[in-house]
């Protein structure tokens, strides 16, 4: 076979000014000739942050990817990219999404790169990088931080987001002290990595594994466990030879590697942002998904995995019990076979050897915990793009259900009002927040899974049906309809709705309708004007310009697709 030419050459190879320089510039760090002569160049994208504290021990773990870059004959070379931490960026990290695969996409493509492995962690560390990576299309690994240890206090497993979410009524009270509360603290964040609940974090590690960009059971390798360095110096090999096979991610992101990860998805309960990044990962490889696939492709598939937020375990479970390679083994039958992973074999096959340790956490295909789950996508004259929810975090008896809409026009009005004595709701009610949209908010926040009107949780009442053009967190759990598209501030007709409205949403028909006549909803369109946007200027100002709806994946329009790996200018 005849040896293709490394892209890093185009700096490297050579005896004239340029190649001097780029060669000179490199050598102050201490490399050795060889280095720039015939080796595979491996950028390490690492997501390392003290400021995203789920991907705090990445620098550590780049070591390791070094370590194996150089004994497969690589030259390794770190590089960070944009981090985004879900628990301190003001206002949403999703906001950030799109940057920081635009920083992704742009340093790879810029520089004397052959290969990359993605160092990632928190939410949107996983997609961001991926994207970027995609609209250059290299060889390219992805090597998941994994989740934190379970959380444990006073003997109960405590799950992060979920555990806060459940105890937030609780808080300040006689049972639930803020003495109480510092022990929590520490106990449900008690070792490096990302949310240990099947939240966004640990959906992403899932969605990557299931795609085939990551090694065999890189997924659920808690941060601080051995196995997982040494997964990192593994990856840190395979990316050498991917890169002599020219193993680019477009030969791994076929359509069949997209509807894997949609079946394995519902199979494990991943989070509903799972949708919107997926959509957002195809637009850049250029694979056609649209928002009704998730729910074609993954609906009627059962869900096997047992952990929080609707479950029972946490990650560190999962990945006693086998991981998702017990899960791809289940559920192999509705998997594409000839979709291949960064290792070339199939999901099947790298999984045919993989056997249950725990039945409680990985249920089988013949006793699964519910016999159909995934994601199901809603239409009607309320989301005319569509609407997602995730039925098993919801409550049954909500699924087909008529209510009166009680409207809040933001998320600080839902705050002001909620448990305000004048506000029209009750426990029949529907709740609908406008204003979380990609547009509107800017960056739909996973704010959609907002908290009951205390009045009601006094009732013993704990859920209802909720509505909003917003995201929620992975962590989270309820009736709630989320992505409504188009959103409020864009004149969806989610917009239009008003106090006292009448709102049927019935999952089983995948509708969601406002009980309204057309020509009341067009009377109140054309007496409806759009909110100022927030700012206009800097990123946001280019954002809320360019980005699309939530039944899009939210990219900015201007990124999708790819600008590929060749730059024509040389630098000088
Ligand atoms: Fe980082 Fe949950 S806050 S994964």
């Amino acid at each position: 076979m005849e040896k293709k030419k490394l892209r890093s050459a185009a700096w490297f190879d050579g005896d004239e000014k340029m190649s001097f320089v780029h060669r000179s510039w490199m050598r102050n760090q201490g490399y050795p000739d060889d280095h720039f002569r015939g080796k595979p160049v491996i950028g390490i994208c690492n997501t390392w942050s003290e400021l995203t504290p789920c991907n705090g021990h990445l620098r550590d773990f780049a070591e390791w990817v070094k370590r194996g870059v150089l004994e497969a004959g690589g030259f390794p070379l770190e590089f960070p990219v944009m981090s985004l931490g879900e628990t301190l960026m003001r206002p949403t990290t999703m906001l950030f999404r799109n940057l920081a695969s635009m920083d992704t996409e742009e340093t790879i493509r810029a520089n004397p790169l052959d290969g990359i492995v993605l160092l990632t962690g928190c939410d949107k560390t996983t997609p961001s990088t991926v994207m970027g990576a995609c609209s250059v299309d290299l060889p390219t690994i992805v090597v998941p931080g994994g989740p934190m240890l379970n959380g444990v206090f006073r003997g109960e497993r405590i799950g992060s987001g979920t555990f806060v979410w459940k105890i937030k009524d609780k808080m300040g009270t006689e049972e639930f002290s803020k003495e109480d509360l510092l022990e929590a603290e520490i106990c449900s964040a008690r070792s490096p990595g990302h949310c240990m609940t099947m939240g966004t974090a640990s959906t992403m590690a899932c969605m990557v594994e299931s795609l085939g960009l990551t090694l065999p059971g890189a997924a659920a390798i808690p941060a601080v466990d051995s196995r997982k360095k040494v997964m990192a110096q593994l990856a840190g090999r395979r990316i050498v030879e991917m890169v002599k096979e020219d193993l680019t991610l477009s030969k791994i992101l076929t359509r069949e590697a997209f509807e894997n990860a949609i079946i394995l998805n519902a199979g494990v309960g991943g989070s509903t942002n799972f949708i919107i990044h997926l959509q957002a990962i195809a637009g850049r490889i250029g694979v056609e998904l649209n928002l009704e696939d998730f729910d074609k492709i993954g609906s009627k598939i059962p869900l096997l995995v047992n952990l929080m937020p609707s479950g029972d375990y946490l990650m560190e479970d999962f990945f006693y019990a086998g991981g998702l390679p017990v899960v791809i083994n289940e559920l192999k039958t509705y998997l594409h076979q000839g979709a291949i992973t960064v290792n070339s074999k199939s999901l099947v096959e790298n999984s045919s050897k993989a056997q249950c340790y725990n039945r409680e956490v990985i249920a089988s295909i013949g006793k699964p915990l519910i016999a159909e789950a995934g994601i199901a996508v809603l239409k009607g004259n309320l989301c005319e793009n569509g609407a997602v929810i995730k039925p098993s975090a919801a409550t049954p008896e909500l699924m087909n259900y008529r209510g009166k809409a009680c409207v809040f026009t933001s998320i600080e009005d839902y705050h002001a009002r909620i448990d305000h004595p004048d506000t029209p709701i009750d426990e029949h009610g529907i709740i609908v927040v406008q204003g979380l949209g990609p547009v509107g908010y800017p960056g739909m926040p996973e704010a959609g899974n907002v908290d009951l009107p205390v009045k009601v949780l006094k009732k013993g009442i704990k859920d209802m049906v909720r509505i909003s053009d917003g995201r929620m967190s992975g962590t989270a759990y309820g009736t709630v309809v989320l992505h409504v598209s188009p959103e409020s501030a864009i004149g969806g007709n989610i917009a239009l709705v008003k106090d006292g409205d009448e709102i049927e949403l019935n999952v089983p028909e995948r509708t969601l309708q406002l009980l309204i006549s057309d020509e009341e909803l067009e009377l109140r369109r054309q007496a409806w004007t759009p909110p100022k946007p927030v700012t206009d200027r800097g990123y946001v100002n280019m954002y809320i310009n360019n980005v699309q709806q939530a039944h899009l994946g939210v990219d900015l329009d201007f990124l999708v697709g790819k600008s590929g790996k060749e730059v024509a200018r040389d630098n000088h």
